[in-house]
């Protein structure tokens, strides 16, 4: 039996096209490691979202390669996003892979490990149908499963590689859909997280996402239902009554804002002005009781201009995330942005911007989670936690709204146990398990 080692870079969709992947070649006899020493085949599945993670990406293939002194038969193979967006140049930037293949050919991997060649193989191809029916991930023992319910995007924001990568929009149906949820809640998973570039457009045919949604609600022995990322121009009333009505759903969502700027929002393409985000979020929050909002900032994006930026900020300050993740701008070549917009806000103005903020949201996380404090939450534990040196050991979890929270008593994964916070920083909650 030959070995296989996976590494993943990037968002969700790829942790989970990873285990997709795993489950592949698991079924053609391979067996999936841990670790890269040992392996006989290597690959990389990888991001393109942002330009640095290319550059990461090609130095660790390089690294990964040395090991070749070791496993002379060694294959390295650069799978996902950026195989897909680099196909032409990869085989020259890096030599040293044997394979490259985009995000809807991995049916054919099997196949393509098999072949023996001087030069790299490419395996690009785009499928407007290629949904992975069928193929039960192989995913890590845990309390949360990704399960993908949709592929690709086509909303083109200007700025954006992921319609050029991931091709065009495609929803699984639902009933492959339940198929895979009975059997996770089967095998004992608690909690499942529905994935999707835009995932609120899913449709396939009969069911929409809201249909989706009080379906998946229905089946036994689920506790949590997530989904992720939802796009704020696809909310349907019909959806928001779901998410008000479904008890399982938590109340956590990621909702990529970008900008608080209209003009910089209409120049992204993302289909909504700020004040419609915000009535949106009003709407949620009135519907949603203790509802938690993370977003997606970029900074400096083509022609923000200082007002600009600071409408971004003045919604930021207005709105009040969980949490944020924030970028500085990074044009992708093939995109609108990159072919018709400039890149003209300097990159030392880039750099103060994220900056900025980035302190504004952290300040407001922190004040969110002390609030809080002296609270009690209900905590789906996950596991031990990672200790620092001569730390006591701690175990974690995550409470509804999707905050991680850490206590000191042992308590096995999958339980759903009572937390009485104690104190907070930022990103975490730490306390103590409540007396029953
Ligand atoms: N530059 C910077 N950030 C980007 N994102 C997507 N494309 C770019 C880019 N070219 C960010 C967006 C998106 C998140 C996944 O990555 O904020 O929501
Ligand atoms: Fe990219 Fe926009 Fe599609 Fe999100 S909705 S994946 S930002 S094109």
């Amino acid at each position: 039996m030959r070995s296989v080692y996976i590494e993943t870079y990037g968002c969700q969709m790829n942790v989970a096209d990873s285990e997709l992947v795993a489950s592949i070649l698991r079924q053609a006899g391979y067996r999936i490691i841990p670790t890269p020493e040992e392996a006989e085949v290597i690959l990389l599945n990888t991001c393109a979202v942002r330009e640095h993670a290319e550059e990461r990406v090609i130095g660790r293939a390089s690294q990964l390669s040395g090991l070749r002194a070791h496993t002379p038969k060694l294959t390295l193979g650069i799978l996902g996003c950026m195989a897909q967006h680099l196909a032409e140049t990869l085989p020259q930037r890096a030599p040293f892979v044997d394979l490259v293949m985009g995000p809807d050919s991995y049916r054919r991997l099997p196949q393509l490990l098999a072949e023996t060649a001087e030069e790299t193989l490419l395996d690009l191809r785009l499928d407007r149908e290629e949904d992975y029916q069928g193929i039960d991930p192989i995913r890590r023992q845990g309390v949360n499963a990704w399960v993908t319910i949709m592929r690709g995007c086509d909303r083109f924001c200007t700025f954006c590689i992921v319609p050029f990568v991931r091709g065009r929009e495609r929803s699984v149906p639902a009933g492959e859909i339940l198929r895979q949820v009975r059997v996770l809640t089967a095998e004992g998973y608690r909690e499942v997280t529905l994935l999707g570039q835009t995932v609120n457009s899913y449709r396939d045919g009969q069911v929409d996402f809201a249909g989706l949604l009080r379906a998946v609600g229905q089946v036994d022995g689920l506790k949590r239902l997530r989904f992720t990322s939802p796009h704020p121009a696809d909310f349907t009333p019909q959806l928001i009554d779901a998410l008000a009505e479904i008890p399982q759903v938590c109340p956590g969502l990621h909702l990529p804002l970008q900008s608080g700027s209209d003009a910089q929002l209409e120049r992204m393409r993302r289909g909504y002005t700020a004040a419609q985000y915000r009535a949106l979020v009003a709407e949620l929050r009135q519907r949603l009781p203790g509802l938690a909002l993370t977003t997606d900032i970029i900074a400096g994006f083509c022609g923000e201009s200082e007002e600009d930026f600071q409408q971004t900020l003045d919604l930021v300050g207005e709105i009040r995330f969980d949490s944020a993740f924030m970028f500085k701008y990074s044009p992708r070549e093939g995109t609108f942005a990159h072919k018709k917009l400039e890149d003209d806000v300097p990159e030392a103005t880039k750099t103060q911007r994220l900056e900025r903020v980035i302190a504004l949201q952290e300040g407001i996380s922190w004040e969110i989670n002390q609030q809080l404090v002296g609270q009690t939450v209900e905590v789906l534990v996950e596991g031990p936690s990672k200790r620092q040196n001569g730390q006591t050991r701690t175990f974690y979890g995550r409470s509804p709204q999707g905050k991680t929270v850490v206590f000191s008593q042992e308590v096995v994964a999958n339980a759903l146990v009572q937390v009485h916070i104690e104190r907070a920083s930022s990103h975490t909650l730490f306390g103590e398990l409540a007396e029953p």
